[in-house]
């Protein structure tokens, strides 16, 4: 291969290291660790010669990084995740990097994971699970882990992007709640999804649902406060920039009726920890479905011990098909700028490179 390209980490499947080997390219996969690379490990992978890198969420690329790149020839980086936040996209366009991520492969995989974390709280499934193994289990009681019904309620999407949509269209298709949601775009296709299932329910001689746009987060937070009995799941499902950072703090959590239930598959800094767990100690009745933290791969102290928490290790888009997916998309980015190709194979038509033709991060 003419082309030298570097995986820091080994991804799934073998598509992603046959698109490079097929176009001139020879693959480098660290895989003298296992651990998280520092700056330093990945200085020294990137050499005197390297012409892309496919990079994992959990790296710090920034100056340091996309200069060491650009010394080496290289012109293209992709983040093997839809998130960018651990790169510094004013730095490598300073350098001439070009910067991919993988939307739309992994849509519906983080979103079916934050409806499995929104149904893990709502039924108590973790806590019923510790039970039943810890042969606690003495017979049907009537008050044996009651939790919330979802159908009728409404639920709550603060980020109604990709994913956002797609986990609404699963809770209301799935269990016929109500939507509210707040994000600064009008999720058009999301509104008519509901509008037409609503329409169908009604003909069905069912209870319709609705939608309602919210003009701010609390909004959506206030609109369980007036509604008795209602469970409001929250998912979060926005980017993680300086606009978003504990964007559920104490005071939004204080706002939030006794019941609901929270879910983060976004970014664990979107939540503040620390607020968290103490409204969990307060609020016994409160749920949380956690995919991310704060500090990975660390909670903050006293999360592991409650049990009003569902705790993941960032698996949202852990899908077979979808990792696999993630790692061809990363390559075919890397690719397309190594070769000058058009992009390619890219799901939905979303352009995949952050610092061009789309506007960069607030
Ligand atoms: C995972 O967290 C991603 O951003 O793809
Ligand atoms: C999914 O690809 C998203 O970024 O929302």
């Amino acid at each position: 291969g003419k082309y030298r390209v570097i995986s820091t980490k080994a991804m799934p499947g073998t598509r992603w290291i046959r698109l490079l080997t097929d176009h001139d390219c020879r693959v480098e996969i660290c895989t003298q660790k296992q651990t998280i690379l520092s700056v330093e490990d990945i200085v020294a992978l990137i050499g005197d010669k390297c012409d892309g890198v496919i990079g994992q969420l959990t790296e710090d690329w920034g100056e340091v990084l996309f200069s060491a790149l650009s010394k080496a020839g290289g012109k293209a980086f992709s983040n093997m995740a839809v998130g960018y936040n651990n790169v510094d996209v004013n730095a490598a366009t300073k350098y001439g990097v070009s910067v991919g991520n993988t939307p739309g492969v992994l849509t519906e995989t983080t979103a079916e994971l934050a409806a499995s974390l929104s149904l893990a709280a709502a039924r108590r499934i973790v806590e019923a699970d510790e039970f039943m193994r810890a042969g606690l289990y003495d017979g049907w009681l009537p008050h044996l882990f009651v939790g919330n019904l979802l159908k009728g309620q409404t639920v709550g999407v603060i980020g109604a992007g990709r994913i956002g949509s797609a986990y609404a269209r699963m809770m209301i298709e799935g269990f016929k709640m109500n939507l509210i949601y707040y994000d600064l775009y009008q999720a058009t296709r999301l509104e008519k999804f509901v509008t037409g299932y609503g329409e169908f329910l009604k003909s069905n001689g069912e209870l319709p649902v609705s939608w309602k746009r919210a003009s701010s987060m609390e909004e959506v937070l206030r609109e369980a406060d007036v509604v008795r009995n209602l469970c409001l799941s929250i998912s979060l499902h926005p980017i993680l920039d300086k606009t978003t950072y504990h964007l559920i703090n104490k005071n939004s959590l204080a706002k939030m009726k006794k019941e609901a239930i929270l879910v983060n598959c976004s970014r664990g800094p979107v939540v503040d920890e620390v607020a968290l767990v103490e409204h969990l100690k307060e609020n016994p009745m409160f749920r949380v479905g956690l995919d991310v933290f704060e500090d990975e791969p660390y909670m903050k102290p006293g999360l592991a011990d409650m049990k009003n928490a569902v705790v993941v290790p960032h698996i949202a888009s852990a899908s077979k098909w979808t990792r696999e997916g993630m790692a061809a998309l990363a390559a075919l980015n890397v690719l397309g700028k190594i070769k000058g190709y058009p992009v390619w194979a890219n799901p939905n038509n979303i352009d995949p490179f952050v610092n061009e033709n789309s506007p960069p991060p607030a």
